[in-house]
């Protein structure tokens, strides 16, 4: 059974309490310090925020002082903390809120959407925290927190996860806003120290008794990873040229990259290109046979489609610089990619019979 929604926010208050964070710099009730910590805390670790937060309301106390100073002074005080992006749009906001708000913030998670720099979450942890909003925040590790507690599946990146997880994070909310502080700060100290993304601490969290994830041994999978990228799919036509008696033509493959240094086929990007590579190897008078079934080989980052085209030389006659010929027996015992290698004893497993065949049609 899974926790009842109108019982999540009490677990979480009553473990904020006891359990979170407490004392942290920005716990106030002053909403520039809200919003700097906030920001600051964005892509950053609580541990290296420390340091920079208090250095910067030295300089900056007030919002009407950040407001005033020229930028490249936000950015030196923001130096080291990275994401500088942060903040320019700090100082924008500041200015914002100066000009256009008569130097006080929006105390709604509208009005501080509106600024710079805040997203939708971010405006709701200002809005519970210095207005005791009765908002929903959603960070990754909220989201991490109610996917897990939920048993909410797909990747929460998706729009339709997402939207799904807001909702939920609505209907979670504490019925009395009075307080929305603890049960905020209760989310993301539990998202942080707790229900952590690599070994939860489960016995130490207030929702273990009905976390989905938990009863169903469902921590290590859930939130669902982004999905991978589907594959490149690359194609190439494998030359299987062979001689009247029994050898085949193989190349050295260039030392590094794909099947470095082993031998292999000849390869062309199309099938376009055969009669030039023809002329060049001297071959121009190689037989062609219709092109075999086409073979599958996966990479670790790409798909590759081999079509063997085969060709016969009456004789074993010299050939470009880079390959030799080989009787089939002693190609096998060569160092060949997997696929190569089963093409090769395909050949010598009478599918070249089929071939002499289609040959002798085609003459
Ligand atoms: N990360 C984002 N906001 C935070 C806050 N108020 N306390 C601790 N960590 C946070």
């Amino acid at each position: 059974m899974s926790i009842p929604h109108s019982e999540f926010a009490p677990r979480v208050i009553a473990w904020q309490r006891q359990h979170g964070r407490h004392g942290l710099p920005w716990q106030v009730s002053d909403p520039y310090k809200i919003w700097l910590s906030e920001i600051m805390l964005q892509q950053t670790q609580v541990s290296t925020v420390l340091g920079y937060y208090s250095a910067f309301l030295q300089r900056f106390p007030d919002v009407a002082a950040l407001a005033a100073a020229p930028v490249d002074d936000v950015l030196a005080a923001w130096s080291g903390l990275g994401y500088y992006s942060r903040a320019r749009n700090l100082h924008r906001a500041a200015r914002q809120v100066v000009e256009q708000h008569g130097g006080q913030f929006p105390a709604d998670p509208a009005g501080l959407v509106s600024l710079p720099g805040i997203g939708r979450s971010t405006a709701a942890a200002i809005a519970a925290f210095a207005f005791g909003q009765r908002t929903a925040i959603l960070d990754g590790n909220v989201k991490r927190v109610l996917t897990r507690c939920y048993g909410v599946e797909g990747w929460p990146g998706d729009k339709a996860v997402e939207n799904q997880l807001w909702t939920l994070a609505e209907q979670l909310l504490p019925r009395d806003a009075a307080s929305m502080v603890a049960y905020t700060q209760g989310l993301m100290d539990l998202g942080s120290q707790v229900c952590v993304r690599g070994q939860p601490q489960c016995p130490r969290c207030p929702l273990n008794s009905g976390c989905v994830a938990l009863a169903s041994q469902r921590t290590r999978s859930l939130p669902t990873a982004r999905p991978r990228k589907a594959q490149p799919q690359r194609s190439t036509l494998m030359l299987l040229a062979r001689s009247q008696d029994g050898q085949v033509w193989l190349e050295r493959r260039p030392p590094s990259g794909i099947w470095g240094g082993l031998w292999s086929l000849p390869q062309l990007d199309t099938p376009e290109a055969l009669p030039g590579w023809l002329a060049q190897a001297g071959w121009s008078h190689a037989r062609l046979a219709p092109a075999w079934p086409a073979v599958q080989h996966v990479f670790t980052h790409f798909r590759l489609t081999l079509t063997p085209q085969p060709l016969m030389l009456e004789h074993a006659e010299p050939g470009p610089d880079n390959g030799q010929w080989w009787p089939l027996e002693q190609a096998l015992a060569l160092g060949l990619p997997a696929p190569i290698r089963r093409l090769l004893a395909e050949c010598g497993q009478g599918r070249i019979g089929e071939m002499q065949k289609n040959l002798d049609l085609d003459a």
